[in-house]
């Protein structure tokens, strides 16, 4: 089993790129929709003291994946990895300092009211929505991050946007919400 510092060097760009924007504080409670292999919760772990990171996804392989690369975090209290669908997880409301999602389609595909209203209440007072993504060209980015914006303001956040260009034309998005009242 590859030690901690192995696992953070094997993280893709953008999963560094999203920890760093978020800016993770050691009092963080976070919690991650769609954490795949559980790259970033490892990154995300390793900067917690008292918080603490519930990482959900609905595959099961990739919790199982998240798991294992996550043992140790786990062990200690500081990661939870649940197998679940975020529109039915248990979770606790008004908890949460800073939700994310990396690259996770349902704030681009259809529309996401309901479950963009359930984050808004799973996060605490002064807590922030983070929604990541990566693509290929600059073209598509821009038409995403505009209609993920409009859906945020619809639902009572206010946004802001950034983006950075990658080699070979990628880009990374990442908007940033908070509740405005
Ligand atoms: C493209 S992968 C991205 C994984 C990881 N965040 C990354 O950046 O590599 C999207 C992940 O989100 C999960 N997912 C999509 N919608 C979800 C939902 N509504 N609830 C829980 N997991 C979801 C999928 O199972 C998948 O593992």
């Amino acid at each position: 089993m590859p030690d901690a510092s192995a696992q953070a060097l094997a993280a893709t760009y953008r999963q560094r790129w999203a920890v760093e924007t978020m800016a993770v504080a050691p009092h963080d409670r976070l919690l991650e929709i769609g954490c795949g292999r559980g790259v970033a919760v490892s990154l995300v772990a390793s900067r917690l003291v008292t918080g603490r990171i519930v990482a959900i996804d609905r595959a099961a392989t990739m919790t199982r994946l998240a798991t294992e690369r996550n043992a140790s975090h786990i062990r200690s209290g500081t990661a939870e990895i649940r197998l679940a669908e975020f529109e039915s997880a248990d979770l606790p409301t008004r908890y949460f300092t800073k939700i994310f999602a990396v690259n996770v389609n349902l704030f681009w595909l259809g529309a996401a009211t309901r479950q963009i209203h359930r984050m808004r209440n799973l996060l605490a007072p002064g807590g922030r929505l983070y929604v990541f993504g990566e693509r290929p060209t600059s073209a598509h980015p821009v038409a995403n991050v505009t209609s993920t914006e409009r859906l945020l303001r619809a639902q009572g956040f206010s946004t802001t946007r950034s983006m950075e260009v990658r080699g070979q034309g990628r880009v990374l998005t990442c908007i940033t919400a908070t509740p405005t009242s």
